[in-house]
């Protein structure tokens, strides 16, 4: 059996090449990382429920009509994706202040903002993922004028569809990252939503009790990460509670 070449690793998944011309896999590893991988470690089973959150909510930015490189999953950890160039930026869409919005601005954690508010982080692990400017954007080539009206039109309704979701199940998104890439289509080039879409990237409170059920729980040690995101997919009903296998044969009539 012909081994297949790996194409990029990166801290929570790798990729390899796909099995069609135009494809790759995408595998979930369980490995988390914090402040820029200065705290790591492995918790058991976080990339099957990430590879299965990614495509629930892929595919369902896709029944809305908005692109995204998924194609269909695979198994427990993979699934093959569209090859896209990833344009080099974090997209963040928040709608409540948290994490280094609260920190650099001072604002109490949990303050809703006045509208959702999109922020570019351009990626580059040496420096940090630094926020950047529109003007960096442009300036520096990342991405064109038209392309970046589009991304944050993009953003704007990949928020709508995951606050709606999430608050379908009682929780409250608070803000996320996601990654464009570009495909070509013939004499087309289009954006579409790319990396991941999980409890990794999302900031996600019980409308309740403001229970963190994201990847806060691990960057402050808030208790156990897989618990938190199997209550976070089980709530989405990709999980199931309590089923019960029936140990023999059972006749139907
Ligand atoms: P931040 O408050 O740390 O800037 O993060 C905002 C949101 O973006 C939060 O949901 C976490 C997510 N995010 C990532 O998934 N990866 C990243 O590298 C960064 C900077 C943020």
């Amino acid at each position: 059996m012909a081994r297949r070449k790996m194409v990029y690793e990166g801290k929570a998944k790798i990729l390899y090449e796909g099995t069609e011309p135009g494809t790759f896999v995408q595998y979930f590893k369980d490995d988390a990382t914090a402040n820029n991988a200065e705290k790591k470690d492995v918790i058991d089973g976080k990339g099957v429920l990430n590879n299965r959150m990614s495509e629930f909510f892929m595919t369902g930015l896709e029944h809305l009509g908005i692109p995204t490189h998924f194609l269909k999953r695979l198994n427990m950890r993979e699934q093959l994706i569209r090859q896209c160039d990833i344009i080099p930026l974090e997209v963040i869409v928040r709608n409540v202040a948290a994490g280094s919005m609260a920190k650099r601005l001072g604002i109490e954690e949990g303050t809703k903002l006045p509208r959702p508010i999109v922020e570019f982080s351009y990626k580059n692990d040496d420096l940090g993922d630094p926020l950047v400017p529109e003007e960096y954007i442009i300036a520096f080539g990342w991405a064109a004028q038209q392309e970046l009206d589009d991304i944050i039109a993009l953003a704007l309704r990949v928020n709508d569809y995951l606050s709606g979701v999430m608050y379908g199940v009682g929780i409250k998104l608070v803000d996320f990252k996601i990654e464009i890439g570009r495909v070509v289509e013939g004499d087309f080039q289009r954006l579409v939503i790319a990396d991941e879409i999980s409890p990794d990237s999302c900031r996600l409170w019980d409308i309740q009790s403001g229970k963190k059920l994201d990847k806060d729980v691990f960057r402050h040690d808030l208790g156990d990460l897989a618990d938190a995101y199997t209550e976070v997919a089980q709530r989405l009903g990709i999980l199931q509670v309590n089923v019960t296998q029936p140990t023999k044969p059972t006749l139907i009539n």
